[in-house]
Parts: C-alpha cells; sequence; structure tokens
C-alpha cells in the first residue's frame, strides 16, 4: 500500500501555487517531479565532491568517479542488465536512439527493412528515417487500429528476411498503450532482426527486466522517472554494443591516440565521450532507489486507481472524447472536447493552476490517424490524488464553459 500524502511531503513542487491556485501537475509524461531525497543527492554531490572522473588522481575525483560508477550499477540492477558495461550514460531517450541509429549506418545495406510502429514518438521515427537515407534501408510501418492498439497480424506480415531491426516504445507517450513487447520481441528475434524499445514513459510506471525480455536495446531519461533532466540511460546487449561503432569522438572513449590512428576504449566507456553529466547519473540511480523504496507494484497499481477514477469522471462530461481506449494502458488520458482546440482549454486550466499538455506531443503520425490536430493530455503520477482529479474536473468544465 502506498501513502499518497506522506509520499507528497518529499516533493517540494506540490506546494507551490500557480496562478493563485495550488498546483495540480498533471504532465508527468512530459516531465515527472523531483523528491526532496533526489535534490539533497544533487546539492550534496556540488557541495562536496564535484570533479572530474575517471581523470585525477586527487581524492575527490576518486569520490566523484566511485558515486558515477556506483550509480552504473544500481541502474544495472533495476533493469536487471547482464553486465554494469552494458548500462551507457546518456543525455537522455533521444540521445539513445540516435546512438543506435547511428551506430547501424555501417550494417545495413540497401534494400534492408527496418519496423517502426505507428504509435511512436518523433524521436522514435526521425533517426530511422535518417538512417534509411544514409544506407538505402526501407522504413516499414506496424499500423494501430482505432483503441489506439497495434494490429499485431499486420505486424507478422512485416517481418521477412530482410527486416533487421524493429523499433517500438514500450508505451505510448500519446495515448498511454502498452505494447505488447514480449510478443515483437519474440516475433522480430525470429527472423534475425535486434529490436530497440523506447521506453521513456514505461520506465516511471514499470520495472522492466532487460534479460527477461531479451531485448536487444532499452532507452530511457531519468527526469522521467523523479531523476533530473540531460541524463538517461541505454542498455544494449554486449554483443551488439561491440558490433557498434562509437557514436561521438572525444576524451575519454579512446584506448590509443596519435595522428596515425585511434584505437577505441572498450564498453561502456567507447560511446560515452566527453565529461557527461556526473551529478545527473548519481542523481538518476537516486531516483531509482527512492521509487523502488515506493515499490513499482505499489505505484502501478494507485496509478491504475487514478487512471480508472479520471476516466471515469471524465466520460461523464458531454462531448468528451478520449482518445487511446486499450485495455493496456497506464495513467495517460488523452482527450477532446467538441470542437473546442486543446489549446484553449490548456490555457485556461492553467490559470486555474492545472498543468497538462496540449497539441500533438510529438506524436504527429497518431494525430494525423485521429484527425485532429491534438489532444489535451492529463498524465498522472503516485503522488496525485483523487481530490487533485475532482479539482481537475471542475477546473474542466469551468473552462468548456467559457468557450462554448
Ligand atoms: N516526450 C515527452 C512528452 O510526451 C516530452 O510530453
Amino acid at each position: 500500500m502506498l501513502n499518497v500524502q506522506d509520499i507528497r511531503k518529499d516533493f517540494p513542487i506540490l506546494n507551490r501555487k500557480v496562478n493563485g491556485k495550488p498546483l495540480i501537475y498533471f504532465d508527468n509524461a512530459a516531465t515527472s517531479q523531483t523528491p526532496q531525497q533526489v535534490i539533497d543527492v544533487i546539492v550534496s554531490y556540488y557541495s562536496n565532491y564535484n570533479a572530474n572522473i575517471h581523470r585525477g588522481v586527487h581524492s575527490l575525483s576518486q569520490e566523484a568517479t566511485d558515486a558515477y560508477e556506483k550509480a552504473r550499477i544500481t541502474i544495472q540492477k533495476h533493469f536487471n542488465a547482464k553486465e554494469a558495461h552494458e548500462i551507457i550514460y546518456t543525455s537522455g531517450t533521444t540521445h539513445g536512439i540516435n546512438l543506435v541509429a547511428n551506430g547501424f549506418s555501417s550494417l545495413l545495406k540497401k534494400g534492408d527493412e527496418i519496423i517502426v510502429s505507428a504509435l511512436e514518438h518523433h524521436s522514435n521515427i526521425v533517426p530511422w528515417q535518417m538512417l534509411c537515407e544514409r544506407t538505402g534501408a526501407v522504413l516499414k510501418v506496424i499500423p494501430m487500429n482505432e483503441d489506439g492498439e497495434l494490429i499485431l497480424a499486420d505486424f507478422d506480415a512485416l517481418l521477412n528476411e530482410a527486416t533487421k531491426l524493429v523499433f517500438v516504445n514500450h508505451i505510448s507517450n500519446a495515448l498511454g498503450t502498452i505494447n505488447p513487447i514480449e510478443y515483437i520481441i519474440d516475433r522480430a528475434h525470429s527472423v534475425g532482426a535486434a529490436v530497440l524499445v523506447d521506453g521513456a514513459q514505461s520506465c516511471p510506471h514499470l520495472k522492466p527486466d532487460v534479460q527477461a525480455l531479451d531485448v536487444d536495446f532499452y532507452v530511457c531519461s531519468a527526469h522521467k522517472i523523479c531523476g533530473p533532466t540531460g541524463v538517461g540511460m541505454l542498455y544494449g546487449k554486449e554483443e551488439w554494443l561491440k558490433k557498434l561503432p562509437p557514436y561521438q569522438g572525444g576524451g575519454e572513449m579512446i584506448a590509443e591516440v596519435s595522428f596515425e590512428k585511434t584505437t577505441y576504449a572498450g564498453l561502456p566507456h567507447k560511446f560515452e565521450a566527453g565529461t557527461p553529466n556526473i551529478c545527473g547519473g548519481i542523481a538518476f540511480a537516486a531516483a531509482l532507489d527512492y521509487m523502488n523504496a515506493i515499490g513499482f507494484e505499489n505505484i502501478a497499481a494507485y496509478e491504475n486507481e487514478l487512471l480508472s477514477y479520471a476516466t471515469e469522471r471524465l466520460l461523464q462530461i458531454d462531448d468528451l472524447k478520449i482518445f487511446g481506449t486499450s485495455e493496456e494502458k497506464t495513467s495517460v488520458i488523452s482527450f477532446n472536447v467538441g470542437t473546442i482546440h486543446p489549446y484553449d482549454i490548456g490555457t485556461i486550466l492553467d490559470k486555474m493552476g492545472v498543468a497538462v499538455r496540449t497539441g500533438h506531443h510529438c506524436a504527429q503520425p497518431i494525430m494525423d490517424f485521429f484527425k485532429i490536430p491534438g489532444t489535451i493530455r492529463a498524465s498522472f503520477m503516485f503522488y496525485n490524488t483523487k481530490a487533485e482529479i475532482d479539482a481537475f474536473v471542475v477546473a474542466l468544465k469551468k473552462a468548456i464553459m467559457m468557450l462554448s
């Protein structure tokens, strides 16, 4: 069981007012809030042991290096990767995807096929389009149905011996659909294709086990999981990470450098050029510790309760249509009300202290599918409450009255 009132005390931002009203923060799918325990780790790093890592013999550098590498092990254990060097620090999900897409430039040839899903965020579409332009590979798309679910029979039909890569998000940021990634990974492997799963939206709600999933690459961002912005991780199976060339050249990623030839460092440093977000990595691990102490089963059960409650309350409003009606979804509700523009509702909600995201949510193909310009998206985390949902519904009804 989760004690939400106690949990809320950990998040100083939840006490603030916005436009004179208590903040109701329902934009968690864009970024989550940060508990004091993680803020303390950030303050402690800069107050006590800020130094560059893997470089100095001095004590501060050793302390920072130890904390950063210890954090990598926390991340490894959280995702159940076999080896710590299979965890590559990135600046976030988009960086991880681009690292893999760039690496595959040298492994693909003209006519190879790449499959993405109709539910992707732009960050899991554009890098693959760029990869296709570079290599002559062809991009294929798994279509979706009216509930916002992938059509698996069509996925099966797309697979063949030319399929080299499959990219799919674990959970859609725009609709909240949880995709059947176990099935997708299994079927993709049956034709020898590698699979990258974008976990940006799943990591705050579920605890993926990369070995049990047998996934080849899994990416996510710390800021969706109560950690800081500007840091994330790429998990890659060792065999794949060894095959991929380095993404960026620079310090730290080399073994030997001369003007004639450079040899590269082993994993994970081969992919970690330059001074990384040291504090971010350490705080990422602190955020995972924080969430694990609450427990992902408790988090999922409570968020499902919030999702059902909010869905029921919203559907009582005339002309309100929810996009994304899969049985398998997380605490994201995307909706529109009649012909009112989502931006107008979002702006009035903000005046009443309610933060939601409006627009296409970086997923224009989904909006095109539903023939809408965008939606209003309310997304909940374990620190939200039913009382906040009630206040949101009141604010929404007022906004609708003002705009009708
Ligand atoms: N991808 C983030 C969102 O869905 C930014 O809002």
